[in-house]
């Protein structure tokens, strides 16, 4: 394979990137098109996906952006309730593939003996047909390569693996005929955790590949919880002999709490390649190439 990076035209140019088509004070009321729960009905954790319907708007969006959602009701001080971000879920087509849909991974945020959360509840609790105040799309940077084969290493704990959920789409179906390898590292409690699993088995093993950390039931080389930046280390050949291809672009996405252990993963892993990770981390966010959209 050739290193020549050739650049994609449009729309990551970001005059093209859609920004704040709708705000707070003039929402568009989106209609739930359908609502499906993706862990096991055994599943302490509930994750929903969510398909909004944007028949009638304006809304555009690329992968990788997120959507605002403003929650009906009122905090115990009498105020509307804040808004909250969800990363899209879709590729840009929507899954109905025309565009006149965007979908959202949704976790019912729950921290007993507190009240559930306002919002994921509202989400996770709706009905087709039930209307949902949507702003945004939000997000300039978070994007698929912008280049033709590129390669994807993707580092996700739970709802995180959203926008790679619709990466991957988009990756195997408008652009399928592209020839770049794509690595998730996928970090969930239980294997009734797993989010989108069918699809994702649906994707060529040849360049997509899939390691994952179940830190419920599988231990780390010294006994404690398997986590993604464990994984990072015992793939560490691989990931950087694909990082020193200019074509790959690293993402994280998901809990804060998992950035400092990812750097401290990924610094391990480039020390046992002999390499030093601060400099090699400076090139990459130097190119672009490195992206983290952690909450
Ligand atoms: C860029 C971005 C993208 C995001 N993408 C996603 C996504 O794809 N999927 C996703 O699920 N989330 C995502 N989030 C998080 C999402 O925006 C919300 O923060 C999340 O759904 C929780 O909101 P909520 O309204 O349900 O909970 P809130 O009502 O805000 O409550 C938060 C938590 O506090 C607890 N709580 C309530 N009262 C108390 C109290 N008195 N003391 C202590 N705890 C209390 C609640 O039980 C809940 O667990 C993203 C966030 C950002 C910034
Ligand atoms: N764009 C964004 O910013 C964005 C998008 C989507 C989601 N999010 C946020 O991402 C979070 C996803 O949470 P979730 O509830 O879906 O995940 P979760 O189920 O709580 O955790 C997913 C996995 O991460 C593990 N984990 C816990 N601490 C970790 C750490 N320090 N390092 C690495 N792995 C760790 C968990 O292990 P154990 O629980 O077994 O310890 C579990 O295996 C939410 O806070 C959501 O708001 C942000």
């Amino acid at each position: 394979m050739s290193n020549a990076v050739t650049e994609l035209p449009t729309p990551w140019a970001p005059k093209d990137i859609p920004s704040n088509i709708y705000k707070p004070k003039t929402p568009f009321a989106a209609k739930v098109v359908e609502i499906k729960r993706l862990t096991d009905p055994e599943s302490a954790n509930e994750v929903c996906h969510i398909v909004l319907d944007l028949t009638g708007s304006d809304y555009t969006y690329i992968d990788g952006q997120s959507v605002g959602v403003l929650p009906p009701g009122e905090t115990d001080e009498g105020k509307a309730h804040k808004l909250r971000l969800y990363s899209i879920a879709s590729p840009s087509c929507g899954d109905c593939g025309t565009g006149q849909t965007v979908s959202i991974c949704v976790k019912r945020a729950l921290n007993f003996p507190h009240p559930p959360g306002v919002c994921s509840s509202f989400l996770c609790d709706s009905k087709p047909g039930d209307t949902v105040n949507i702003t945004g799309p939000v997000g300039k940077s978070f994007f698929m390569p912008p280049v033709e084969n590129g390669n994807m290493i993707m580092i996700a704990t739970g709802t995180g693996i959203a926008p790679f959920r619709a990466f991957l789409k988009t990756r195997y179906s408008t652009r399928k005929n592209e020839t770049g390898h794509n690595w998730l590292f996928f970090g969930c409690q239980t294997q009734k955790d797993f989010l989108y699993q069918d699809e994702l088995d649906s994707y060529p093993k040849e360049t997509f590949h899939q390691i994952n950390a179940i830190s419920r039931e599988m231990k780390n080389s010294e006994g404690g919880r398997m986590y993604v930046q464990h994984c990072l280390q015992e793939h560490a050949e691989t990931i950087f002999e694909q990082l020193k291809d200019p074509r790959t672009y690293i993402y994280m996405c998901g809990l804060r709490g998992m950035e400092p252990g990812v750097m401290e993963g990924l610094s391990a892993a480039a020390e046992s390649q002999g390499i030093n990770w601060q400099e090699f981390l400076s090139d990459l966010r130097a190119q672009g190439r490195w992206h983290v959209e952690v909450y």
